[in-house]
């Protein structure tokens, strides 16, 4: 089976752009490939975090994807910092890795022009570390939002420079998008995302959500309720096009929307309700893992027993081929 990997930071909480951008593909996929996720705690610290938060967010986001229905028979989830391959890895593509070309990175672009006080090394050298989580376990199919693209275009070009010299090593690594690699956040202008706070989250209580998505953009040209809209400009309907069964979708919100039979108030309640519908079970699972701590460390702890041993193999190949464990062979 060829390997899938992915990664997501724990800073917090899931979104549905993080559901519906990538979880539910990684859901989707684990069964058609040797499947590992992780959560990257290494990567996270490139931003100022509180250490006593963080063992919280890594448990709350493991459970949370255990409840999206991350199945643990079939992937490998993991704490990134427990398998010390990944940083080890870093330091060797550390010394292949352009500099020039981490500094045209966009999140780094991004990232450092938020965070002035705060432009660490780290946070230039995050696409290498990257890099090496995914080739450690020779990852083919990396699934992920549209923002990840270019990271996982770096880790092929990093693949093909080791492999160039030092010897075939490292596949070529593809980025693997959903049909909604970019959910609108609720402003309706930038990509949705817990830094900027248009977000709707996954375990958010419904009356939260409703209070979110009544006041959140629609087609800005429709202005009075009588006024025809254009669903395919109104981010609602984006949403729509993510929840809503298709019959509904055509025959009742989108032509509704053009002919202006239903109001705008109208087509967000229908959203609510059916966002609800994909939201309720994981919410209810959530609630029960929550209850299992010692059942949901043990599973991680096995997992990064597996994932140390994995990473260990691929050292020990990359280091013979560097010159880096000969010492006693001379
Ligand atoms: P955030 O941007 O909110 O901090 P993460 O960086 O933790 O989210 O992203 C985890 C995964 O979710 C990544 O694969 C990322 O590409 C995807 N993702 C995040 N936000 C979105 C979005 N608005 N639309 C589509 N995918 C997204
Ligand atoms: N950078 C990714 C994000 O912010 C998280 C990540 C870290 C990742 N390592 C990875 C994603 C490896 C895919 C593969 O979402």
């Amino acid at each position: 089976m060829r390997v899938l990997f992915t990664g997501i930071q724990p800073t917090g909480l899931l979104h549905i752009g993080n559901y519906f951008g990538a979880i539910k593909n990684w859901v989707e996929l684990q069964y058609d490939y040797r499947s590992y996720i992780s959560i990257v705690d290494l990567h996270a610290l490139t931003i100022r975090h509180d250490p006593k938060q963080m063992p919280e967010q890594v448990f709350d986001l493991a459970v949370g994807l255990y409840a999206c229905g991350i199945d643990q028979e079939k992937t490998t989830l993991f704490i990134q910092s427990e398998v010390p391959g990944h940083a080890d890895l870093t330091w060797i593509f550390n010394t292949l890795a352009p500099l020039g070309e981490l500094e045209r990175m966009t999140q780094f672009k991004d990232k450092s022009a938020r965070n002035r006080k705060n432009v660490n090394v780290g946070l230039l050298d995050y696409p290498v570390l990257q890099a090496s989580d995914i080739l450690i376990y020779k990852g083919e199919i990396v699934p992920v939002g549209e923002d990840q693209v270019q990271h996982v275009e770096f880790t092929r070009e990093i693949a093909r420079y080791f492999n160039s010299r030092y010897g075939k090593t490292f596949p070529e690594c593809q980025a693997r998008l959903t049909h909604t690699p970019r959910i609108t956040g609720l402003d309706g202008a930038s990509k949705m995302s817990k830094s900027l706070g248009n977000y709707i989250g996954l375990m958010e209580k419904e009356d939260e959500i409703w209070k979110k998505l009544s006041v959140a953009k629609t087609d800005p040209a429709r202005v009075r309720r009588t006024d025809p809209g254009n669903p395919e400009i109104c981010n609602i309907y984006s949403y729509h096009k993510v929840v809503t069964p298709e019959t509904e979708l055509s025959d009742y919100i989108a032509s509704g929307c053009r002919s202006a039979a239903i109001g705008c108030l109208d087509c967000k309640r229908r959203l609510l309700n059916n966002l609800m519908k994909v939201l309720d079970p994981i919410r209810e699972e959530y609630g029960s893992l929550c209850g299992k701590r010692e059942y949901v460390r043990e599973l991680l702890d096995r997992n990064a027993e597996h994932c140390r041993a994995v990473a260990r193999q691929t050292m020990l190949e990359i280091k013979e081929k560097m010159g880096l464990t000969a010492v006693w062979k001379i």
